[in-house]
């Protein structure tokens, strides 16, 4: 092989590993930093009361009344974001909203799903549910497929309720 062929060779193979490098820290959005809530219920409300989903997540464009939640801003991962654009109808492992849940004006306490297994059973195991009224948490709601949720969020596109979608 002549020299300036190797050289153009190398220069090649460079761009190609510089290209799927690229490639894929832009379409690999769970390398992103805080993109899944963590599932263990201590970590997941220190996550919470660090405002974590902020840097990363979605949020709805305002704060508003939920017919069942009370006042609340959803904050969608762009994980559920992608998979609402692409208009799929179950979503993918380590889709996430948290719902942020006010009153007078704060917020007081948090409402969480996130998809911690790849395939929705009918009764929303894939799901793990979590709510706490109280930013310390006692008496929160945690578990995967939670009745007291899963029963009411089953009327949803794969356990999703909200209207909200994360682009025009
Ligand atoms: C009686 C029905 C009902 C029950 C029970 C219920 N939700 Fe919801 N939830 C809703 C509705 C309706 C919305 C969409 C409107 C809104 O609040 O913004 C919603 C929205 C949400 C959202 C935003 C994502 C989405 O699906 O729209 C989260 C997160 C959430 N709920 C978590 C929970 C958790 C955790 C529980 C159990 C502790 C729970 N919900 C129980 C009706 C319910």
């Amino acid at each position: 092989m002549r020299t300036d062929t190797k050289l153009t060779t190398l220069l090649l193979g460079v761009v190609a590993v510089a290209t799927s490098l690229q490639s894929q820290s832009a379409t690999d959005v769970t390398a992103w930093p805080n993109i899944i809530p963590p599932t263990s219920e201590s970590a997941l409300l220190g996550w919470l009361n660090k405002g974590s989903y902020k840097e990363n997540f979605i949020p709805e464009p305002k704060v508003h009344p939920s017919p069942v939640h009370g006042t609340v801003r959803t904050y969608y991962n762009p994980i559920i974001a992608g998979d609402l654009h692409a208009k799929r109808k179950a979503f993918r492992k380590g889709a996430a909203m948290v719902k942020e849940l006010y009153s007078n004006g704060k917020v007081t306490g948090y409402a969480v799903m996130v998809k911690a297994l790849k395939n929705t059973k009918p009764a929303g195991s894939a799901w793990l549910f979590y709510e706490t009224f109280s930013k310390t948490g006692p008496s929160a709601i945690f578990g995967r497929g939670a009745p007291e949720c899963a029963g009411c969020h089953k009327k949803g596109t794969d356990f999703l309720l909200s209207t909200f979608r994360p682009y025009k």
